[in-house]
């Protein structure tokens, strides 16, 4: 075949102007691309069963709230969510925070309630780099001995809580104490802080009593709280567990003998289920339901309105793992494995959250004001301050 010197020219001239239309066409994408980055995609690893499964909805519900303020998008990104629900079982946290990492390949994990799982969902953000935000799980170590760059708590650690209250029983008056907790980390913590600060106030801790999680069999502890004839009860149960001890404390007949104080998780989001059970009864917590302040008053009319749904601490502390997300995101343009730069970003900052503004510590732990609680008419009412400014202590941190 004999192809003319005409013809070679015009095909020269085509694959020229193809290979130009290539190009333009790969840069025109990857302009395209910096402009509009991928979708972020958020791993919500929360206990949506058991005794915890209305504080796990109650945490992803703040969260949507405050990402649908932003337009369903954080720095430019829009916002695509990935779900596991983590049953507060430990022995399954390894392989469910693993379906978020290494199967959807999150940009960040939000996550959990449970202080047992939340300790499994550090060692992995650790060990892969992933951003983590815990919206609740107190576990004192994930902003102590196994703090880190890249993880974050918008909530509090099992000590605050615990010695807010103890300072306040102390100065009360009281000396005589008996505790009675799940025997779990936040249990155990919550006591622990407690004892720190009531014994330094000159109480004693004269038993502690514990039976295994999530277990609501009472009766017996019940008794021997009735026998030691304390001068007062300090607890820690949550969610389902808190609904059945607050009820059996009562129809025991303990509650006028022997008042009850608790971390205020005793009767966050279980007031309408406890009923009368739990009037009167005085907690501490870094969340009140009557704080009346505008920025509070906005968050829950909203959060009324969107899910039917009253808001608690949990709500609060989803809500703010988004805004916390927020600022480090917008200091990084969007990425989330710039951990130091996130890092940076949220230890300047102060977080305009519904509790009240709070700051992040070194360990990256919030700094807030813990409230002395007392329930009346289904509400938590403030009725002071336990604790100002209570920082963790972040004993073996080293950041
Ligand atoms: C925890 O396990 O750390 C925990 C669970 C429920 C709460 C508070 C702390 O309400």
């Amino acid at each position: 075949m004999t192809i003319s010197l005409n013809t070679l020219a015009r095909r020269g001239a085509q694959v020229l102007a193809l290979t130009a239309l290539t190009a333009l066409t790969a840069l025109a994408a990857s302009m395209a691309s910096a402009q509009t980055p991928g979708k972020l995609k958020v791993g919500l690893m929360l206990p949506y069963t058991g005794t915890f499964a209305s504080l796990g909805n109650a945490i992803e519900n703040g969260f949507r709230q405050h990402v649908t303020e932003l337009g369903g998008k954080i720095s430019g990104r829009e916002v695509e969510y990935f779900k596991v629900d983590d049953e507060s079982d430990p022995s399954k946290a390894t392989d469910n925070v693993n379906k978020l990492i290494k199967r959807d390949q999150v940009d960040v994990l939000i996550g959990t309630v449970h202080s047992g799982v939340a300790m499994a969902m550090a060692k992995a953000a650790k060990e892969s780099g992933t951003l983590l935000i815990v919206p609740n799980a107190g576990a004192d170590a994930v902003t102590g001995a196994m703090c880190a760059q890249n993880i974050f708590r918008s909530s509090f650690s099992n000590w605050q809580p615990g010695y807010a209250m103890g300072e306040v029983m102390a100065k009360k008056g009281i000396k005589k104490v008996v505790t009675i907790t799940w025997k779990y980390a936040a249990g155990d913590e919550s006591v622990r802080g407690f004892k720190e600060s009531f014994e330094k106030g000159g109480g004693t801790v004269v038993k502690e009593l514990s039976l295994p999680f999530p277990g609501v069999e009472f009766q017996g502890l019940l008794t021997e709280i009735a026998a030691a004839k304390p001068d007062a009860v300090f607890t820690f149960f949550a969610g389902g567990g808190a609904v059945k001890f607050v009820k059996d404390y009562a129809a025991a007949g303990l509650k006028k003998s022997i008042p009850l104080y608790g971390s205020g998780f005793l009767t966050d989001g279980t007031l309408d289920a406890q009923g009368e059970a739990a009037d009167g009864l005085f907690t501490a917590l870094h969340y009140a339901d009557s704080l009346g302040t505008k920025r509070d008053n906005a968050f829950r009319l909203t959060y009324a309105k969107t899910y039917k749904l009253q808001p608690d601490v949990y709500a609060v502390q989803g809500y703010d793992a988004a805004q916390m997300l927020a600022i480090g995101l917008n200091a990084t343009k969007g990425d989330a494995s710039k951990a130091a730069e996130i890092s940076a970003a949220l230890g300047k900052a102060t977080i305009d959250s519904p509790r009240g503004p709070f700051t992040i510590s070194k360990a990256h732990n919030p700094v807030q004001d813990f409230y002395l609680r007392q329930v009346g008419a289904k509400e938590n009412k403030k009725v002071g301050i336990a604790s100002a400014k209570l920082e963790d202590p972040a004993r073996g941190c080293k950041l």
